[in-house]
């Protein structure tokens, strides 16, 4: 029995093969870490996570999350992430899928780890701040790419060590609805409702 991992706050489930067509094509050992409309894999020895869409028109919508999670890892500053960011096809069953290099802790698993922390306090002014950023760059990809980030809630946004937050999972169903039906104002609204939800502090307080 292999041994389970835990990466982000989750325990892996079992482990699987997986073939990957990606220019040339490599056989490995993934676990499985998340399941539900996307089967989330994780890669130990690569350091790499694979999104792996379970039918319905969720294959399209992971090739369509490619370009605006491209443009949210060259906005954190993270160009040789983004070259390793890629749609590879995963076999058995032929499916597009979202590869990804291993970026960092989630602002959920850093809340996890925090709850019993003597300096809880401190950490929640911290990822406060770092969810601020979260904030500016959602609004950067909306106003220059016009890109909607929908989900905001904290398992979305890696603390990455050393630069920037990075805005992940734009594989939902309204990324690029009709022009103008997202705003700035419904974006705000998205993040202060998971800033509540979650104990962060709002950067007036
Ligand atoms: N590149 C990555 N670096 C670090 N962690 C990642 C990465 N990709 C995925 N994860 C982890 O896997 C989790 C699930 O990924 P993702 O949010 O893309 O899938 P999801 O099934 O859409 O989740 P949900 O619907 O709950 O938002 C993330 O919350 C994060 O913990
Ligand atoms: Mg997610």
């Amino acid at each position: 029995m292999p041994e389970r991992i835990k990466v982000n706050g989750y325990t892996s489930k079992y482990q699987r093969s997986i073939r990957l067509i990606n220019g040339s094509e490599n056989e490995g050992c993934w676990d499985l870490m998340k399941g539900g409309a996307f089967n989330l894999y994780y890669s130990q020895p690569d350091k790499q996570w694979l999104k792996v869409p379970q039918g319905g028109d969720y294959e399209y919508r992971i090739c369509r999350s490619l370009p605006p999670q491209h443009d949210a890892l060259e906005l954190a500053g993270l160009n040789a992430e983004k070259d390793m960011t890629r749609i590879v096809h995963v076999y058995p069953g032929n499916t597009k899928s979202l590869l990804m290099p291993h970026l960092g802790d989630t602002i959920e698993s850093t809340l996890k780890d925090i709850s019993n922390h003597p300096d809880k306090d401190k950490w929640i002014d911290i990822v406060s701040e770092i969810y601020y950023y979260a904030w500016l760059q959602a609004q950067a990809l909306l106003i220059n790419g016009g890109w909607w980030f929908d989900d905001p809630n904290p398992g979305n946004i890696i603390r990455h060590k050393t630069k920037q937050p990075v805005l992940i999972d734009f594989s939902n169903n309204k990324i690029r609805s009709s022009a103008n039906a997202f705003s700035q104002n419904e974006l705000e609204k998205k993040f202060l409702k998971q800033m509540k939800k979650n104990g962060l502090r709002g950067w007036w307080d």
